[in-house]
C-alpha cells in the first residue's frame, strides 16, 4: 500500500474511520493531520463500536502505530479520557501514540471563548470544543504547543501572557469570569506529566520510517467543504482539510505522499449552520436521518440530509487531487423509488457546475437535478459489486461520470465487513 491520504470530500461524517480501520490492516503508521477533538471516527467491528475523537482510527489494529501530527489541535483532557476509554475496552495504546512535539494545546479558555462566541446570532454551529479559538491563537503566535507545555518554565510564561490578553476580553467583553492562573497552571502542569511519554519529533519519525518503507496512511478529520480555504467560509472549522494539509500537519513533504482518496456518503450531510443547496425537504429528511442514523458522533446533533451534491464533490477531487472515491451509506437509500442526483447550481441565469466562492450564490441557488430510478432491495448483505442491483450500479456509474473519478471501495453497512472493492 503507498503512502496514501483518506479524507472527507462533503461536509464531514462521510464514514472516514470506518474507511481508515479497513485500510489500517496494511499500514505502519496512522496520522491525524488537522482538527481536534471536534472529530467523531466511528469504527464498527461486531458488536462493538468506537467513537474516536482525537486518535487514530488506526488503533484498533495492534501492529499499527497512531501519530498524532503537529496540525493537529490537542486538548489534553479529552485526550487522556479517550486513552482511557480504548484501554477499558481492551485496547493497549502504550507505546503506539505519539503526539508531535508541534502540536498546539487546547486550553479551557479556548473552549469558552468558542461557547461564548455560539451565543451570538450569527452562530457557525461549531462543536464547541474550543477548535477555532485554539487554530487562531497558533495563527496569532501566542498558542501553547506540546513541547512549551511540557517545559515548566516556557509554559508558566505563556499561560501568563495568554491569561493576560483573555482574561480582559472575557471579563470586558463577553461579562464573565476570567481563568485562573494557579488552577491551570497546577491542572495542565498533572496532565504535561501524564502526556510527556507521548510526545516526540513526530515528523523525523515518519520521513525515517518512510525512507525504510513503511506505509502511512494520513487520516483527513472533517471535510474539504468544512476546510478553511475551500469550504462554505465562514461556516467552516479553522483547519485545512484538505489533502494539502497532511503536508504541512505531518511535516511529511507532499513528494513523499502517494495517493488520495477521498471519502463520500451516497448522500449528502451536514452538521452546524451555512449554506446546502440539496438539502432535503422534512419528510425525507426525517426517513433518510432515521435510517441513516444521522446523529453527531461528537455532538449527537442532527445532521441535515441531503440529496448527492456531484458539485461539491467534483469541486473536492480537484482541490485535493483525488485518485479514486469511496462510497459509503449507500445501503441509506435502499428504499427509495427513485433518487436526485445534484449536476449543476442555476443562480441569476447561470448554471454553475464549480462551487461557487459567494455564500449568497450558495443559499439562494436552485440545484438542477437528475433523476435516476432507486433499486427497492436490501444491499446489507451484497458482498460485491456484480452483486448489487443493477439501478444501484447504475446510479454509482453516474456518479462517477458526474464527479470525474472511479470509485474504489464501497460500503453497505458499518461494519468492517459490510464493504466491497469496486474497480481497481
Ligand atoms: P466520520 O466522521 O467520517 O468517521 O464518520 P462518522 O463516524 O461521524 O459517521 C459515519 C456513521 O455512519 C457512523 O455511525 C458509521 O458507523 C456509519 N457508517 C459508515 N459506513 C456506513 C455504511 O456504509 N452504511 C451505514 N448504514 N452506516 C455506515
Ligand atoms: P468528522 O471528522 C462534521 C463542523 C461543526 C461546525 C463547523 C465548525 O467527524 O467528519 P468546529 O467545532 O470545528 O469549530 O465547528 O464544523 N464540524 C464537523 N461536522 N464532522 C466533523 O468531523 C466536524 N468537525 C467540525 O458542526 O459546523
Ligand atoms: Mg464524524
Amino acid at each position: 500500500m503507498p503512502n496514501t491520504v483518506i479524507m472527507g470530500a462533503q461536509w464531514g461524517d462521510e464514514g472516514k474511520g470506518k474507511v481508515i480501520d479497513i485500510y489500517s490492516a496494511d499500514a505502519d503508521y496512522v496520522v491525524r493531520y488537522q482538527g481536534g477533538n471536534n472529530a467523531g471516527h466511528t469504527v464498527v467491528i461486531g458488536k462493538d463500536e468506537f467513537i474516536l475523537h482525537l486518535i487514530p482510527s488506526g488503533i484498533l489494529h495492534k501492529g499499527v502505530i497512531c501519530v498524532i501530527g503537529n496540525g493537529v489541535v490537542v486538548d489534553p483532557k479529552a485526550l487522556l479520557d479517550e486513552i482511557k476509554m480504548l484501554e477499558s475496552k481492551g485496547i493497549r495504546v502504550g507505546k503506539r501514540l505519539l503526539i508531535s512535539d508541534r502540536a498546539h494545546v487546547i486550553l479551557p479558555y479556548h473552549r469558552r471563548i468558542d461557547e461564548l462566541r455560539e451565543q451570538a446570532k450569527k452562530k457557525i454551529g461549531t462543536t464547541k470544543r474550543g477548535i477555532g479559538p485554539a487554530y487562531s491563537d497558533k495563527i496569532s503566535r501566542l498558542g501553547i504547543r506540546m513541547v512549551d507545555l511540557l517545559e515548566k518554565d516556557t509554559f508558566a510564561e505563556k499561560l501568563r501572557a495568554n491569561l493576560d490578553e483573555k482574561n480582559p476580553i472575557l471579563e470586558k467583553i463577553y461579562g464573565t469570569e476570567g481563568f485562573s492562573f494557579d488552577e491551570l497552571h497546577a491542572e495542565y502542569s498533572a496532565y504535561a506529566g501524564e502526556i510527556r511519554k507521548y510526545v516526540c519529533d513526530t515528523a523525523v519519525i515518519l520521513n525515517e520510517a518512510i525512507k525504510k518503507k513503511k506505509r502511512v496512511l494520513f487520516e483527513g478529520a472533517q471535510g474539504t467543504l468544512l476546510g478553511v480555504d475551500y469550504g462554505t467560509f465562514p461556516f467552516v472549522t479553522s483547519s485545512n482539510a484538505t489533502a494539502g494539509g497532511a503536508a504541512t500537519g505531518t511535516g511529511v513533504g507532499p513528494s513523499r505522499i502517494d495517493k488520495v482518496l477521498g471519502v463520500v456518503k451516497a448522500y449528502t450531510t451536514r452538521v452546524g449552520e451555512g449554506p446546502f443547496p440539496t438539502e432535503f425537504s422534512p419528510d425525507l429528511m426525517d426517513a433518510i436521518r432515521k435510517k441513516g442514523k444521522e446523529f453527531g458522533a461528537t455532538t449527537g446533533r442532527p445532521r441535515r440530509c441531503g440529496w448527492f451534491d456531484s458539485v461539491i464533490v467534483r469541486y473536492s477531487v480537484m482541490v485535493n487531487g483525488i485518485d479514486g472515491i469511496i462510497v459509503t451509506k449507500l445501503d441509506v437509500l435502499d428504499d427509495l423509488d427513485s433518487i436526485k442526483i445534484c449536476a449543476g447550481y442555476r443562480f441569476g441565469g447561470k448554471v454553475y457546475r464549480d462551487f461557487p466562492s459567494s455564500i449568497d450564490v450558495l443559499n439562494r441557488c436552485v440545484p438542477v437535478y437528475e433523476e435516476v430510478p432507486g433499486w427497492r432491495k436490501d444491499t446489507t448483505a451484497v458482498t460485491s459489486h456484480s452483486g448489487l442491483p443493477a439501478n444501484a450500479r447504475g446510479y454509482l456509474k453516474r456518479i462517477e461520470a458526474l464527479v470525474g473519478t472511479k470509485i474504489v471501495l464501497v460500503s453497505v453497512g458499518s461494519d468492517r465487513k459490510q464493504t466491497f472493492r469496486k474497480g481497481v
